[in-house]
């Protein structure tokens, strides 16, 4: 592997594809314990989870459920502020167990701004499953439940994550050259 240009920005290898594979399927072994005997719903927040997404469903054996949506952020009125919808959650989530798939978790703001609207809709219980998480980037609370791995407040790119909508095709993950 080898750094890549996307768009203007040097990017370097950072996460192999074999890595994340297997820290995926490690996260589907938990899962797969945790909700055994139930039948989760995973919600996948596209676009960047479409990968990571499919992988770890693929893995999964407790008879889960799946559903994809794209959440879309706004300012709202100055009472309101920032607003975040759900476009394409279709399914009644009241008392179902809920696992939410998401790319990653940065600053914390798009799943804090969007949760409780979530719960609002009383599901038995409602989980956070990230492929990352930057902790040191986060300003916003939000309890990771599950994360594949934690990395450093460095953008990335690769594994259904893009910079300005490219390189979300790319099998390893790339970080942002200094
Ligand atoms: P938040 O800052 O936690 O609200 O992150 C919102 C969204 O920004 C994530 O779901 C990603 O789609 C995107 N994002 C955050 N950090 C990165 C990154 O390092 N690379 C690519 N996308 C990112």
């Amino acid at each position: 592997m080898s750094a890549i240009k996307v768009h203007d920005k040097l990017f370097v290898p950072f996460i192999a594809e074999e890595t994340i594979l297997n820290k995926v399927k490690e996260l589907a072994r938990k899962l797969n314990k945790d909700y055994e005997g139930k039948r989760p719903l995973f919600i996948a927040v596209l676009n960047g989870s479409f990968m990571f997404a499919s992988d770890l469903f693929k893995e999964i054996t407790v008879e889960p459920e799946i559903c994809f949506i794209r959440l879309a952020s706004y300012k709202g009125t100055q009472s309101t502020g920032h607003v975040i919808t759900a476009v394409g959650l279709d399914v009644d989530i009241k008392d179902r167990h809920v696992v939410i798939i998401e790319d990653i978790v940065d600053t914390g703001k798009t799943l804090h701004t969007y949760l409780p609207q979530l719960l609002n809709q009383q599901p038995a219980s409602l989980k956070i499953a990230v492929l990352l998480h930057k902790p040191e980037a986060q300003t916003h609370p939000v309890k990771v439940d599950y994360a594949c791995m934690t990395i450093s407040n460095k953008f990335v790119l690769g594994y259904g994550l893009d910079y300005d909508g490219l390189g979300r095709n790319i099998r390893e993950i790339y970080q942002l050259s200094e």
